[in-house]
């Protein structure tokens, strides 16, 4: 039986209790709406700790666009479901204000209250989408709080966002960042929440997203370590496709850059974002990565 709390005190103490009794907790941060991709973070969860704790929050304070907030998918009905199958320990919501109790003004949390993400999000999304890291970090660091996991579990598919998650671990102490590989669709697209949003014509063009990324991880097989020409290849492949480009990019993992390096040599990650079509006339953001090597 999955246990359910909404208030992050209730969380807090159960977690408590469940720490204070000596079993591992494992936690799995979300916004919802669920698939395989949170599935799979969950197994991973269960497989390596006593207690399993996932969270199903939309944090407004990582939207950039408050259209894309209002249309972000949300079925806790179904997402506890889920979680009761799997065998998740407890399932915890939450409210802005309950996580930041006295703390908003007007609804909103004061700018000196948001935690500096680090240098991992500079560039990118960091760029295209101004303050979401922000608003990761900060709601992030709460749900640490709230749950102190040994564990936490983040999807790759989120290259940038587990770079930041990572940092943000380093400074606090803990926990333990477990990084799963990216879940797909058998045509390669990149399982995520978005993609319930996108029209026929999205859904059709958005695999050439991961067919970019395999064109580059082919040319860099082949050899070829020129940044320029890496994501020249994958420019290349998306201009087949109906899909509104942002960035084809290549970074040196080891080393994060806002811009693209002049030279790569051992480690390269390749990242892509791009509109495709969503229903009612709407554009759905979506991101994918490749590591090259
Ligand atoms: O990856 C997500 O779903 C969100 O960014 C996270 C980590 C749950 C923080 O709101």
């Amino acid at each position: 039986m999955t246990l359910c709390f909404e208030s992050p005190e209730e969380a807090r103490r159960w977690c408590r209790s469940e720490r204070d009794a000596g079993r591992s907790i494992g936690f799995v941060p979300t916004m919802g709406a669920l698939h395989a991709g949170h599935l799979a973070l969950a197994h991973r969860a269960l497989a390596e700790n006593e207690r399993v704790v996932v969270s199903i929050f939309v944090n407004p304070l990582q939207f950039n666009d408050p259209g894309d907030l209002e249309r972000y998918p949300r079925d806790f009905a179904a997402d506890a479901a889920l979680l009761e199958e799997k065998g998740v320990s407890m399932v915890f919501t939450g409210t802005l204000e309950g996580f930041f109790p006295g703390e908003l003004i007007e609804g909103a949390l004061p700018e000196e209250r948001y935690l500096d993400p680090g240098p991992a999000a500079e560039g990118l999304e960091g760029a295209f989408r101004p303050g979401h890291f922000r608003g990761v970090a900060t709601i992030v660091d709460r749900l640490f709080d709230v749950v102190e996991p040994e564990r936490a579990y983040f999807g790759q598919k989120d290259y940038q966002q587990c770079l930041v998650v990572e940092e943000l671990a380093r400074r606090r102490g803990g926990p333990r960042i477990v990084v799963c590989p990216t879940v797909r669709e058998e045509d390669g697209l990149a399982l995520s929440s978005r993609n319930l949003l996108l029209d026929e014509e999205g859904r059709a063009a958005a695999p050439t997203i991961q067919r970019a990324l395999e064109a580059a991880r082919a040319a860099w097989n082949g050899g070829e370590r020129d940044p320029d020409r890496l994501c020249e290849r994958m420019g290349r492949v998306l201009a087949t496709a109906p899909l509104e480009v942002e960035y084809a990019e290549v970074r040196d993992p080891r080393a994060w850059s806002a811009e693209r390096p002049a030279r790569l040599d051992q480690h390269a990650v390749a990242l892509i974002a791009a509109g495709a079509s969503g229903r009612a006339g709407s554009r759905v953001r979506l991101i994918d990565n490749l590591i090259l090597a």
